[in-house]
């Protein structure tokens, strides 16, 4: 049966491994059997953003096409600017009057982003309401399904709540939707902190071959690995980790031995790495190529996605507005 898919990223540049395979792999899957709506989350990024709002305008570009590249294509998804739909403030202003304020104040994602982001002020009504714009996001299109990376599993039971409680108090009309998350273990970053490309630790959907090997090269392996004759230990190196993720299963074994045996180097080891991380890299950078040459623009494309999700979102906030009696 044909589900009804939405996701949202916040447009905050070029985007990274990270993304492609903890969400943007889902996304392509998805639109292949399902009914998807994926969006330019431009409002929430606002909330971090507020005060210099340039970036989230020039980082859209460089969102959509990271997404077309890998493979999301606007002739099977809808894709769209959540400013231009305006129905997502007057759910979001719906929804935040049955919302407790206990239930965003415990959240943890924003315990931790207050605590974390203290160059920015982010006491604000905007950033403690973020979970209740994210549920207008994805109740407004009755998803069942919502591919997120794991990280907003707080935010999908912050919606799932809400739902229920909208259904509650006026009328059962909201889908309870489901959070729709990868097997492919988290990637860090290859410094081994959260991959990020604030800490300079990333790969991005858009380095070159030769970009990619001088982040690859350098990456800290086990330092008991003084000298080629050393032994080590796979289990405590980052690059085996990439491995699990990028090679296939008699190449990670040929690795663990070789390893355990000071049988490989470590840098032939980071070559079989490259070798398997480029087979997802390789036809993400052609169809960069393909787009970035072709004459349609993400604008025109974005465009044309909100007219749709306009038609959807507006037939959803007359049984909104029913429901609520107003
Ligand atoms: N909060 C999400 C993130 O940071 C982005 C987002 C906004 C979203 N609205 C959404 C994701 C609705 C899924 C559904 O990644
Ligand atoms: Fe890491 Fe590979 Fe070197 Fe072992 S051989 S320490 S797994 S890079």
């Amino acid at each position: 049966m044909r589900k009804r898919v939405l996701s949202g990223m916040r447009p905050s540049g070029k985007l990274h491994l990270g993304h492609f395979l903890g969400v943007l792999m889902n996304w392509k899957k998805l639109q292949e059997e399902h009914d998807c709506f994926f969006f330019v989350a431009d409002w929430h990024a606002l909330t971090t953003e507020y005060d210099r709002t340039s970036i989230i305008r020039e980082s859209i570009d460089d969102m959509v096409i990271d997404w077309m590249a890998s493979g999301i294509d606007p002739a099977k998804a809808t894709l769209f600017t959540q400013s231009h739909v305006p129905a997502h403030a007057e759910l979001h202003l719906l929804l935040s009057m049955i919302t407790p304020l206990s239930w965003l104040e415990r959240n943890p994602t924003y315990k931790e982003q207050l605590r974390e982001q203290t160059t920015r002020d982010l006491q604000t009504y905007g950033f403690l309401g973020y979970p209740v714009l994210q549920a207008a996001d994805i109740l407004m299109y009755d998803a069942s399904l919502v591919p997120v990376g794991i990280d907003q599993v707080p935010h999908l039971e912050l919606t799932r709540e809400i739902a229920r409680r909208f259904n509650f108090l006026y009328k059962g009309i909201l889908t309870i939707p489901e959070a729709y998350l990868t097997d492919t273990p988290k990637l860090m970053g290859t410094d081994n902190r959260k991959m990020s490309k604030s800490y300079g630790n990333a790969i991005l959907l858009s380095d070159t071959e030769e970009e990619v090997w001088a982040k690859v090269k350098p990456m800290v392996t086990d330092p008991a690995r003084q000298r080629r004759t050393d032994c080590g230990n796979p289990e405590i190196c980052n690059v085996f980790s990439y491995h699990k993720i990028f090679s296939d299963e008699e190449t990670v074994r040929k690795v663990d031995v070789g390893c355990r045996t000071a049988g490989i180097g470590c840098i032939e080891c980071k070559k079989w790495m490259f070798e398997g991380m480029e087979k997802v890299l390789k036809p993400i950078r052609e169809r960069r190529v393909r787009i970035v040459g072709s004459t349609v623009s993400v604008r025109d494309i974005l465009e044309e996605g909100t007219r749709k999700a306009r038609e959807t979102a507006s037939a959803k906030m007359k049984e909104v507005r029913e429901a609520v009696r107003i």
